[in-house]
């Protein structure tokens, strides 16, 4: 590989006070087409072996806000691409509803590979481990440190978790921003899926609002002018 990773141990704070190292990453000028072609024959997990392929980050080079989540589902496994799927069409929807172009934005996971148990013909998504998040941070680190974008966006525990390194409370850190990296910034809310689940029809309305408020705030955050 053509590129090297800082070290990923430097200071994160706690919430309220929070400014995880920044990404510091030497890429060669092949930039995300390079990296995402690296990834592709990724090994550092065991999760390759079931997965059907790695899913990469989509999106502008240049974008302001890259949006994480947790990692690919069944049907982003199959169909190469991130966010493709229900969660997906949640997420496109708030965007939308917020004046958000979906084309304009990066949208990432922070495992690459889709981590499942069979049960007869299904895939039954399984919550990645610190030892699947821990050696996928490598990808998310060159996605950050080449796409740099203003705004970065947690959406649920896990993003959050590797992005701040450690296990975080959701529930800390959701509906605001905090310095994050170089001059960024980090933004937390919930994780699409979570609306999908919700079984009462008025909380899932609510908690959908509040989403699509947070989605305001983030294009607020990003394009302040
Ligand atoms: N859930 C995620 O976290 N990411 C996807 O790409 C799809 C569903």
């Amino acid at each position: 590989m053509g590129w090297t990773i800082a070290a990923s141990n430097g200071p994160a704070a706690r919430a309220g006070n929070a400014r995880p190292r920044a990404s510091k990453v030497e890429t060669l000028p092949g930039g995300l087409q390079e990296v995402r072609h690296e990834a592709e024959h990724c090994t550092r997990c065991h999760l390759y072996k079931s997965a059907t392929q790695t899913v990469f980050g989509e999106g502008p080079q240049d974008a302001r806000i890259m949006f994480v989540g947790e990692q690919p589902g069944d049907q982003e496994d199959l169909a190469g691409q991130p966010f493709v799927g229900p969660a997906g069409k949640m997420l496109d929807a708030a965007l939308k509803e917020a004046e958000l172009d979906r084309s304009q934005v990066y949208v990432t996971n922070a495992v690459k590979h889709f981590k499942f148990t069979p049960r007869g013909k299904r895939r039954i998504h399984q919550k990645p481990n610190m030892g699947e998040i821990r050696p996928c941070r490598w990808w998310l680190e060159h996605e950050l440190g080449i796409v740099k974008p203003k705004l970065v966006v947690a959406l649920g525990a896990t993003a959050l978790t590797a992005l701040m390194q450690r296990t975080e409370r959701l529930a800390d850190f959701r509906g605001r921003a905090v310095a994050f990296g170089d001059g960024q910034q980090l933004y937390t809310t919930v994780h699409p899926s979570y609306l999908l689940r919700i079984p009462d029809a008025g909380s899932k309305q609510m908690e959908t609002a509040k989403f699509v408020r947070d989605m305001r705030q983030i294009r607020k955050l990003a394009y302040p002018d």
